[in-house]
């Protein structure tokens, strides 16, 4: 999962495309750096988060994505809506020039910025604070988990648009949210404010937007006080348990404990062992 061999992207080529990434021991922290775009995504955003992810420094436990400015995310750019695009990174206009399995392939490779940010050996923890809209949304969405601030403004804006939430979204809403609301947030294309989020679990924490920093450090320090390897195994298997019976998860948490146990209290490593 952690290529050692694929490069990390250097700070001047985030920078260029309005990304920072900082590890400070087992935290990253990604920034949107675009703030006189209210952090507008393109597709190179999406490429670099996804390098980011197979070049995560190995020791790096939890991972906080945030915004720079009074946005979290206003979307995707909406240069890429034009015919000229963006120079360099083309335009929906020019995509649509490929055929469908072309299209998908590119879409699939975008989505790998935001799948790896479930991985269960970390933690991803966004930290949003006004504007969350369009892929902004899906990117929280596709974090483990999210403080706001009190000024969040959610809205999958995708639909009105004439397109569909593509970029991870849907699930985690749908997981989160349940199929009627999440209907019903995604076709009206309205604004989730920070009492709602709460309320329909969309955050685990609201917070006043200056103390936004303060919650997110406090929480992901919190987290990195459980044993990584216990960390890593509970957290696959909480992922696991929507997929699963009672008895099959039930077998699940004895396969995880028994490998702990064999590892934490002695007894030579066997196939199977995690
Ligand atoms: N793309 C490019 N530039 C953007 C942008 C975007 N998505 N959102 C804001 N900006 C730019 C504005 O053009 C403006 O630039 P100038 O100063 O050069 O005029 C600057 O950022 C500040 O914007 P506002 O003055 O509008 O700031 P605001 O705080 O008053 O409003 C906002 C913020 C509500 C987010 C508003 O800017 C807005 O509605 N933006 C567009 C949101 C949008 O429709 N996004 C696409 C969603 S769909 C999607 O993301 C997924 C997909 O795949 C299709």
């Amino acid at each position: 999962m952690r290529g050692e061999a694929e490069r990390a992207p250097d700070s001047e080529q985030l920078a260029e495309i309005g990304l920072r990434l900082e590890v400070d021991g087992e935290i990253a922290t990604i920034t949107l750096d675009r703030p006189e775009r209210r952090n507008a995504q393109t597709f190179a955003t999406w490429s670099a988060l996804a390098q980011i992810g197979t070049t995560l420094p190995e020791q790096v436990r939890v991972v906080v994505v945030r915004g720079e400015g009074p946005s979290f995310s206003a979307g995707i750019d909406v240069r890429l809506f034009t015919p000229g695009g963006i120079p360099g990174q083309g335009s929906f206009a020019s995509a649509a020039t490929h055929d469908g399995g072309t299209i998908e392939r590119r879409i699939r490779e975008f989505q790998q910025g935001f799948l790896w940010l479930r991985r269960p050996d970390i933690v991803s923890i966004a930290a949003v604070q006004g504007h969350a809209i369009g892929a902004g949304f899906q990117l929280a969405l596709a974090c483990d988990l999210r403080v706001v601030a009190d000024d969040v403004k959610f809205c999958m804006k995708e639909p009105a648009l004439g397109l569909v939430p593509d970029l991870t979204g849907t699930k985690p809403l749908v997981d989160l949210v349940g199929l009627s609301r999440a209907v019903e947030i995604c076709l009206t294309a309205r604004v989730v404010e920070a009492g709602e989020a709460l309320r329909l679990g969309l955050a685990e924490r609201v917070v006043p937007a200056g103390e936004l920093e303060a919650a997110t450090r406090e929480l992901a320090s919190s987290l990195l006080t459980a044993d990584r390897d216990a960390a890593t195994a509970t957290k696959r298997l909480l992922q696991g348990a929507a997929g699963r019976t009672l008895e099959e998860q039930a077998a699940a948490e004895g396969a995880e404990q028994a490998a702990r146990i064999r590892k934490l209290f002695g007894g030579p490593a066997v196939r199977g062992d995690r």
